[in-house]
């Protein structure tokens, strides 16, 4: 038998179930489907099991995209702070970690079941183990050909996410209906990913694997952050090189400053001045983990010997070394362990109002499947809620 709704959203992820439940609530009968078992799969995983879902700090400026102004309306609309009320509303204890980050006390779970709430309250109707075959467009909305049977609908909401983790169930489905409807899809690539090492390097600093120091990273256009760094033993990670990698592009260097709380060239100064006798190694190593300072001596980046012993130049270009020890990375671990998916389609084929299809009458793309990337930090959790939130108004 034909089912008739007037909304179908395709993908139970954190922007379909914000944007099912909006729709419902304005009356909109509402269907939600997904091709997984159950719903909110990246969110359980998040933040450790306890969802990083927003942050104090959220704004245009966390957000990577072709167009940084697409972003503005949505996060104006609906905003951190309504989505800190709506925890709030489901009882939901959360705590402030780091740089505004809000992670839940408890667990992940608590937040798919504060929306499935919603959905709930609204009369959504859920559908798991769905796949959509096919998807046409009369003058009266879509027709979806699924697994479970056909659905007319009069508007259809795109909310399938990128194609990090693909053994969670991600799909490129949503660039291709973008592409079977005529929208540009930009080129996509993993964000929020650690990065790989060339052999030589990856090598040398395995038996670091562990080891985590706090840096400021820059990238070849300048974006810079300051967090911490983590060797593995593939390369590098930790959320400074996560936050960078969605700035880096093949074959440029990364810039790391190992003292971004010091003024390096009068500190080594002072440290010269202070303990003579001491070598360089014992200096640096109150400061920088001792194994990663006899690493950059092993590799002769940095020659040991009593401070007393360095004339001025061989100070500086200690200095020089500790401010920017530049990086090469061989790659990324790509979509398999990536947070994010850079790209997506292309916002100048959006009302950045609605998240319609300019050129197609009802139908929106919400969510990660958007060129709109965050930072890390529960950026990306705010932008699937700010763009669900909005589509859910109009859909
Ligand atoms: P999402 O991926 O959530 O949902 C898409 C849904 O569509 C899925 O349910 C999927 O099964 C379904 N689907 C896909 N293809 C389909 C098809 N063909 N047919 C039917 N259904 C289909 N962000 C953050 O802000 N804070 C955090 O703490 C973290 N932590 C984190 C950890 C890890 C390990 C990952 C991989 C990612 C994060 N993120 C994050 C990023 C965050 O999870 C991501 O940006 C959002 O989940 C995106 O929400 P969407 O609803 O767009 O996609």
């Amino acid at each position: 038998m034909m089912m008739q709704v007037d909304v179908v959203v395709i993908g139970a992820g954190a922007a379909g179930l914000m944007c099912a439940a909006q729709a419902g609530y304005r009356g909109r009968s509402v269907l939600l489907l997904d091709n997984a078992k159950k719903p909110g799969r990246k969110i359980l995983i998040s933040g450790g099991g306890r969802c990083n879902f927003t942050n104090h700090q959220a704004g245009p400026h966390a957000f990577l995209s072709g167009n940084p102004h697409f972003c503005k309306s949505a996060l104006a609309r609906y905003t951190q702070q309504d989505f800190i009320d709506l925890v709030d509303r489901h009882g939901v204890n959360y705590h402030e970690k780091t740089l505004g980050q809000l992670f839940c006390d408890e667990s992940a779970k608590e937040i798919v079941e504060a929306l499935l709430t919603e959905c709930e309250w609204a009369g959504v109707t859920q559908q798991y183990q769905t796949e959509v075959l096919a998807v046409s467009k009369g003058d009266d909305g879509f027709l979806l050909d699924t697994s479970k049977g056909e659905i007319r609908c009069h508007s259809l909401v795109v909310a399938t996410g990128g194609l990090s983790m693909p053994k969670l169930g991600a799909t490129p489905y949503g660039f291709k209906l973008a592409e079977q409807f005529g929208l540009q899809v930009l080129p996509t690539r993993a964000g929020l990913v650690p990065f790989t090492l060339h052999q030589a390097e990856k090598d040398a600093f395995a038996d670091l694997a562990g080891v985590s120091l706090p840096v400021v990273v820059t990238a070849e256009d300048g974006t810079s952050f300051k967090e911490a760094m983590l060797f593995t033993h593939r390369g590098l990670s930790g959320p400074a090189i996560l936050q960078i990698s969605s700035f880096w592009l093949p074959g440029q260097k990364i810039h790391i400053n190992l003292l971004p709380d010091l003024d390096i060239p009068a500190a080594i100064k002072g440290w010269a001045e202070a303990h003579p006798a001491q070598e360089l190694k014992t200096v640096l190593g109150r400061e920088l983990p001792k194994r990663f300072v006899d690493k950059l001596v092993e590799l002769g980046q940095l020659v040991n010997k009593p401070m007393r012993q360095y004339n001025e130049r061989e100070l500086a270009a200690i200095a020089n070394l500790l401010r920017d020890w530049p990086i090469l990375p061989n790659g990324t671990e790509g979509y398999r362990t990536a947070e994010v998916t850079l790209g997506g389609v292309d916002t100048n084929e959006l009302s950045s109002k609605t998240m319609e299809a300019r050129k197609v009458t009802g139908l929106y793309f919400i969510g990660e499947v958007v060129d709109v990337t965050g930072w890390l930090g529960g950026y990306n959790f705010q932008w699937a809620w700010s763009s669900g939130w909005v589509a859910g108004q109009y859909c």
